[in-house]
């Protein structure tokens, strides 16, 4: 059978890591999806950085933009991240081609996955993100396929790996808030910029992806009342454990008599609860459906295997699909009231 090609734009900690496994998994990847997937493009930054992976035979773009205008690929796999461009150009282009896009970047999609969703569909191309939202667990297949015909009254949890980890290590080693933090960077949890770690705005961008899709509704990040945990001192993770709590930042998207509401904020959970328990990188997703009643997904929310381990899952299921056989939609379309929140101060 034909490869499945791929460009993929962004060799950082996702990147490189989903190389890596493209490499050493070559021979059983083919069987399993029926076909060769084949990297036959790439960008980032710097060309001359030692990334640890071969690149031989592979061709090099400068920029994201004309690989993905340019590239003959099947696939777009973007992993450099941000909002804007290059990726928001990018994907657009390449959805714009017919190209199947696969990306792991939740604030592109927060901030402009309806437009894109809409795109893909128009083009019957697939624009898949299971890595975008929880790492490594399986969140969006879980809501948007295995869920199908559910009710869903409440998707709740801890959606950020780094804000778990500076947390956890805070209350069990007593360390400092800043330590935690270069801690997570160093092992590449956080984002590029860590202020969307620790404010909050990367559990927004992830809680806004799960409404549209628990719910039907748009994506509203706008709408989410937002507090991280930077004001957070090992006095308050004290004195809640003297109480029986932890701190944990949650995100909550829930259905009210008034719509749907969406909050981020930190929370004192029982410590006997299992998202209490729910320690370091650990992501977990909790959501409440009428058919199903109550699924807990728990397992690694960051870092580069844990993330690429999504991200190829979205490529086989690409490799493994038939064009036009797969038609589902990105996002949920906006069927349902969303309550909107003011920011916090
Ligand atoms: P990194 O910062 O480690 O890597 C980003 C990559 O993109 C680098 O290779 C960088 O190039 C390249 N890049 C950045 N800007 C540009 C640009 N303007 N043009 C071309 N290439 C560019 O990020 P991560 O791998 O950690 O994250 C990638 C995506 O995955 C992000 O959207 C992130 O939110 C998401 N994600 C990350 C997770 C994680 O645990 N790290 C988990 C889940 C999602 P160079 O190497 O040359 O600097
Ligand atoms: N910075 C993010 C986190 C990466 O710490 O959870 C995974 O989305």
């Amino acid at each position: 059978a034909d490869a499945l090609k791929l460009g993929v734009a962004g060799l950082g900690t996702v990147g490189a890591s989903l190389m890596r496994i493209l490499t050493e998994r070559r021979e059983s990847l083919a069987t399993t999806c029926g076909r060769p997937i084949e990297v036959v493009a790439v960008t980032a930054r710097s060309r001359g950085k030692d990334r640890g992976i071969a690149l031989d035979g592979i061709t090099w773009y400068d920029d994201a933009a004309t690989l993905a205008r340019e590239a003959e690929i099947d696939v777009f796999v973007e992993l450099m991240g941000g909002a804007g461009d290059p990726a928001y150009s990018a994907v657009k282009t390449a959805l714009g081609r017919g190209l199947h896009v696969v990306t792991a970047n939740k604030a592109l999609l927060a901030a402009h996955g309806m437009e894109l969703a809409a795109l893909a569909e128009e083009q019957g191309a697939l624009l898949n993100y299971e890595a975008a939202v929880a790492g490594g667990i399986p969140v969006i297949k879980a809501i948007r396929e295995s869920m199908t015909g559910n009710t869903i009254s409440r998707v709740y949890g801890i959606m950020n790996g780094t804000c778990n980890y500076i947390l956890t290590r805070m209350e069990k080693e007593g360390l400092t808030f800043d330590a935690c933090l270069k801690e997570a960077r160093r092992l590449g949890y956080a984002e590029a910029d860590p202020t969307f770690d620790i404010e909050g705005n990367d559990t927004a961008h992830k809680l806004a992806i799960l409404t549209s899709l628990a719910f039907g509704t748009a994506i509203a990040p706008d709408d989410i009342y937002l507090e991280g945990i930077s004001n957070i001192s090992i006095e308050d993770i004290q004195a809640a454990a003297d109480l029986g709590y932890r701190i944990k930042l949650l995100g909550v998207a829930q259905r009210t008599e008034s719509g749907i509401e969406q909050r981020v904020h930190p929370t004192m959970v029982p410590i006997a609860s299992v998202i209490a328990q729910v320690d370091g990188v650990t992501n977990a997703v909790a959501i409440e459906a009428d058919i199903l009643g109550e699924l807990l997904m728990v397992g690694p929310g960051a870092g580069g295997n844990a993330t690429a381990s999504a991200v190829l899952g979205d490529i086989a299921d690409i490799a493994k699909s038939r064009p036009g056989a797969q038609r589902v939609p990105a996002f949920g379309r906006p069927t349902d009231a969303l309550l909107p929140y003011r920011r916090a101060q």
